[in-house]
């Protein structure tokens, strides 16, 4: 089949068709234009919505991202997904989904630019340049969840010009990394497969399956890197991440620190190093 043209709509109805029955399949939203899929899969859950309703808009007007950024949106270019979760689990065991679904994007990007990596906690980068970022938003009942909506962004054939000026040389699209335009529907059909079979070990077996997987894509461990978060800044090297999707980091003195947020900064850059 050929690609289809890189700025035409999904063709939504091949989707539903390719993952019907599946967890992410039974009812998936789709929109030519909306707020935020995040805000519209919030709105569906509190109206009932189960677990798996997946929302796609070909267009954000008020895309968000981590620590109130925004998310550049533009129509016809990108993947703008999110799905409604309600894992039975305790508030506590809720913080690696976020590390959950890094592992499937970058599992997912990966089959179109293998060199894709994870950098903590939820950037997909290739070759240090964003290319996917997931929002996770958690709404609880005391220590329950009730449910969780994890939103997801790629970049797949948005060009420098999509990008706001600052960020332009620290973004990229899968398009620009393959020099290819990116089949979206293909894109997204692989992404919910990768999604549901990362979700479905971590709900089996929890986040110590996912954590060795999750630490082969990371392109921070071993790196020396400065996070800021909370008004501080910690400097050292990475040593991995902890059982709750904390980063490990080791001081110059060979103490660990465990890190549950923060804003990453790879001290002299992503310089390519031997070993990958
Ligand atoms: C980040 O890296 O800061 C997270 C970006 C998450 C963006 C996605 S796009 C689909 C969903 N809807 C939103 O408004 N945000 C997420």
């Amino acid at each position: 089949m050929a690609a289809a043209a890189p700025h035409t709509p999904l063709s939504i109805d091949t989707l539903r068709r390719a993952r019907a029955g599946t967890r992410f399949g039974c009812r998936i939203e789709y929109f030519g234009s909306i707020d935020s899929t995040s805000s519209e899969a919030r709105r569906l859950a509190a109206a009932g919505a189960g677990e798996g309703t997946v929302v796609i808009a070909e267009a954000q007007t008020s895309g968000r991202g981590r620590l109130g950024r925004s998310w550049a949106s533009p129509p016809l270019r990108n993947l703008y997904l999110s799905i409604v979760l309600r894992p039975q689990i305790a508030v506590a065991e809720a913080a690696p989904l976020t590390l959950v679904a890094g592992l499937a994007v970058v599992e997912a990007v990966s089959d179109w630019a293998p060199q894709a990596a994870i950098k903590w906690p939820n950037d997909i980068v290739i070759d240090g340049r964003k290319v996917a970022g997931i929002l996770t938003e958690m709404d609880a009942d005391e220590d329950r969840v009730r449910c969780v909506i994890l939103g997801i962004g790629v970049n797949l054939n948005a060009v420098p010009e999509d990008f706001p000026e600052e960020l332009r040389d620290k973004a990229t699209s899968l398009r620009a990394a393959t020099g290819q335009p990116i089949d979206r529907t293909a894109f997204a059909e692989r992404l919910l497969v990768c999604v549901d079979a990362r979700y479905t070990l971590f709900l089996a077996q929890g986040f110590a399956a996912i954590r060795p997987l999750w630490e082969q894509r990371s392109c921070l461990t071993g790196r020396a890197v400065q996070i800021d978060g909370a008004g501080q800044r910690c400097t050292g090297v990475v040593s991995g991440i902890s059982d709750d999707g904390s980063l490990l980091l080791r001081d110059a003195a060979g103490d660990e620190t465990r890190l549950v947020a923060g804003d990453v900064t790879v001290v002299g850059g992503y310089v390519k190093r031997e070993d990958g």
